[in-house]
């Protein structure tokens, strides 16, 4: 019997530094605070790549000519209507329920009505990828008219990706200002190596199972507060401090208290997060804009103080909350917004996981016992 006696590995929490795929896609450089699109550095495409171009580097490997853009777009954007029963499925959702949920809950519906559901070939796999991109955004799009007494409302061909989800978000064709950041906020998030999510659909791939089981499992393990979810609790915490004289006494009591800072902290990044960088120019701007400074001014405040305290830095969901803010995003879909641009790195992630595929099988170590005595049930 070598059962509790033979050396096991202890295993690693939180699986911290373990290579558990190969990936060409992205690389997260915790150390200098850089993030690559497939060796792109991402403060090079910030602000001059629209997200669609983005998603077609991810994809195929290669930015886009103008003419694949195109191509590109038109066919994303024609993908961008739901089967009648997924809306159906929308607007029969409890409106209290977590918009997450409703997300989660329609895309796995989708698998159901796609004409490709249970095929795994590369072409079908392609064609599976631009539906799926398409139509998370439109149903996080249609849960927001529904919830709003709203119609839903169709995209529109002549515009790209990032606008035709404001236009079917909001009801009405964003400005030119919200377009852009919108644009780039979207291709901040759109992959970022072996996340939490990405690696939960790697892993749900690797059995051979389909798209949109990868993509709900995903969307699960994005809505966790540790992940994704940090970005509404964010705004949460923005909303309940209330005033920049108020954040001291707030950040050293939650820290005192053994509290977690949402939107702070990083699994890689040891140093400031590219995308914050990024996001906090942009939350500036549009605070000022949208007469909300004063929840930019508290923002910085607690990036201040946090950093003072613990030597933790802001990460992709702290300025994200303030940005999505300034543009009229109520916060409960924060975390939907991510989604819908995260979608695009979790696809390319499924099919390279395809084209090389084992499954994901990792083992434990048990810690329980051996050897006890059954008893039968009349004698418990
Ligand atoms: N606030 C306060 N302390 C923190 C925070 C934080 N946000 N993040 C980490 N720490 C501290 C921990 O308490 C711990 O301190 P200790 O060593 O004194 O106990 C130390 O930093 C290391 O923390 P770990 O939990 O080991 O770090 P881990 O890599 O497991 O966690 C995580 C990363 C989950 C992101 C963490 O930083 C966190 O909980 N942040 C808040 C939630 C958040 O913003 N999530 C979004 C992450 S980005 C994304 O997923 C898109």
């Amino acid at each position: 019997m070598v059962f509790g006696k033979k050396k096991r590995k202890k295993p690693v929490r939180g699986l911290e530094g373990v290579v558990a795929a190969e990936t060409s896609l992205s690389y997260v450089d915790g150390v200098n605070g850089k993030l690559y699109y497939r060796g792109y550095d991402i403060d090079e495409l910030a602000g001059k790549v629209s997200y669609e171009e983005v998603v077609h580097l991810l994809w195929f490997g290669e930015l886009p000519d103008r003419a694949q853009l195109e191509d590109f777009r038109s066919e994303l954007i024609a993908e961008m209507r739901l089967p009648h029963q997924v809306d159906e499925l929308i607007r029969l959702a409890p409106p209290n329920a977590n918009p997450m949920v409703v997300l989660r809950t329609a895309l796995s519906a989708l698998g159901m009505y796609d004409p490709d559901g249970g095929k795994n070939s590369e072409a079908a796999n392609r064609r599976k990828a631009r539906r799926i991109l398409a139509q998370v955004a439109t149903i996080v799009a249609s849960m927001h008219q529904a919830r709003s007494g709203g119609m839903i409302i169709s995209a529109d061909k002549s515009m790209n990706f990032a606008a035709n989800f404001l236009y079917m978000f909001n009801g009405k064709p964003p400005g030119k200002l919200e377009r852009s950041v919108f644009d780039t906020l979207l291709a901040l998030h759109a992959d970022h190596g072996l996340a939490a999510s990405t690696f939960a659909a790697r892993a749900t791939v690797s059995t051979l199972a389909g798209l949109h089981s990868a993509i709900t499992a995903a969307l699960a393990s994005l809505k966790g507060p540790l992940h994704g979810g940090a970005n509404t609790k964010v705004m949460e915490m923005l909303k309940q401090i209330g005033g920049k004289e108020r954040v001291k006494a707030y950040i050293d009591g939650m820290l005192a208290s053994g509290q977690r800072i949402m939107g702070f902290g990083h699994r890689v990044y040891k140093t400031e997060d590219p995308r914050s960088r990024h996001l906090r120019q942009y939350s500036q701007k549009l605070c000022r804009r949208a007469g909300m400074e004063h929840l930019f001014e508290i923002s910085k405040r607690i990036e201040e103080r946090v950093l003072k305290k613990k030597g933790i830095h802001p990460n992709v969901d702290f300025y994200s909350a303030t940005v999505q803010e300034a543009l009229g995003i109520p916060k409960e879909y924060f975390t939907c917004i991510f989604s819908v641009s995260r979608t695009a790195g979790w696809i390319a992630h499924a099919m390279e996981q395809f084209r090389d595929n084992r499954l994901i099988r990792p083992t434990s170590k048990y810690i329980g016992g051996f050897n006890k005595k059954f008893v039968p049930l009349e004698k418990r």
